[in-house]
């Protein structure tokens, strides 16, 4: 009986640590669909990220793990002050796709659109409208924050939608790591924007709250399932227990974050509002076995 404690303390020890090792093989295949997904969010993070603090990705940082896929077109140092360019500078440090890589097999960086123009389109999408000049989100700090208020929010409702589809053990503690770091990134350039929410972003005359409620209503119509993404100002129905307008995180009305799944996550981040059709930061489309299955119906 002690000698069967002994062992069981021994695997549980080992299958904790399995995390820290390549788990390639001890993962369930549905497991690493789900978590493939988020690799393509997270390259496009890291690709962003370092563009706009370094003015380079992660060809010169970590080439290893683009296992030789295509550079990012359009990536460029953003105008950024030294306190901005600190935080974007601490979340490469965390950037997602290396854990993730050490726990699937993975693929290599897909083709990212990272330049002005796509992010100028979104905009112009996410008003209606042609805005001129055109929206760049490399040329100050407000415009790059409004632009990565695009970014992790997404990843953040991806993880939270697959987290209870998981089986694994490991996979489960891959994703609650990732989920973290994700609402903190999130939760830190909202509250950055909260901060600046009546300024004018210059030179359309919009105030920054309406940029984030533009680009949160974008995001709803692509994603085609309801209302799972706010603005940093709300009508007081959406708002924190109907109480408030103020919107610092978004949240359901039991104040957990929103959930989407895979098929939403495409249809957002390829601006299509369509899994099957690529397009935005993603030309070709995103990679893994959960989107290519969409674009091979195509
Ligand atoms: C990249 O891969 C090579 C060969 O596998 C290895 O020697 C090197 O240490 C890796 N570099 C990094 C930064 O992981
Ligand atoms: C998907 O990943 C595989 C494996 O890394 C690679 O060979 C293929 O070119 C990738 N496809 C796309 C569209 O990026
Ligand atoms: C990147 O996006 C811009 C804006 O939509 C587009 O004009 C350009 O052709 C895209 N580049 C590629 C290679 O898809």
């Amino acid at each position: 009986m002690s000698s069967f404690i002994v062992f069981l303390l021994v695997f549980l020890f080992y299958s904790s640590n399995e995390i820290f090792v390549r788990s390639w093989d001890t993962i369930p295949k549905s497991d690493a669909d789900l978590i493939e997904v988020a690799l393509n969010l997270e390259y496009l993070e890291a690709e962003f990220f370092l563009y706009g603090a370094e003015g380079y990705g992660l060809d010169v940082v970590n080439p290893n793990l683009t296992e030789g896929g295509p550079s990012p077109i359009g990536g460029k140092i953003a105008d950024l002050s030294p306190l901005i360019k600190d935080i974007i500078f601490q979340y490469l440090i965390k950037f997602g796709c290396r854990a993730i890589k050490s726990t699937v097999r993975g693929f290599s960086r897909p083709l990212l659109n990272i330049s002005s123009a796509i992010f100028g389109q979104i905009i112009n999408n996410a008003f209606g409208k042609r805005l001129e000049p055109p929206f760049d989100p490399y040329a100050n700090d407000i415009n790059y924050l409004i632009a990565s208020y695009v970014i992790p929010y997404v990843g953040l409702n991806g993880y939270v939608g697959a987290n209870p589809l998981l089986q694994s053990a490991t996979a489960k503690a891959l994703v609650a790591g990732l989920l973290g770091v994700e609402s903190g990134q999130d939760a830190i350039i909202r509250g950055l924007l909260y901060e600046r929410r009546d300024e004018i972003v210059i030179p359309y005359k919009v105030s920054v709250t309406e940029f984030t409620n533009r680009i949160s209503n974008l995001r709803n119509k692509l994603g085609r399932e309801g209302i799972k993404d706010e603005g940093l100002v709300v009508p007081k129905e959406l708002g924190a227990e109907g109480e408030v307008t103020g919107n610092i995180l978004s949240a359901n009305d039991y104040s957990l974050s929103y959930p989407r799944t895979p098929k939403e996550i495409l249809r957002i981040v390829y601006g299509t509002g369509d899994e099957h059709v690529p397009g935005g930061f993603y030309p070709l489309g995103a990679n893994g076995t959960i989107a290519k299955s969409y674009l091979e119906r195509n």
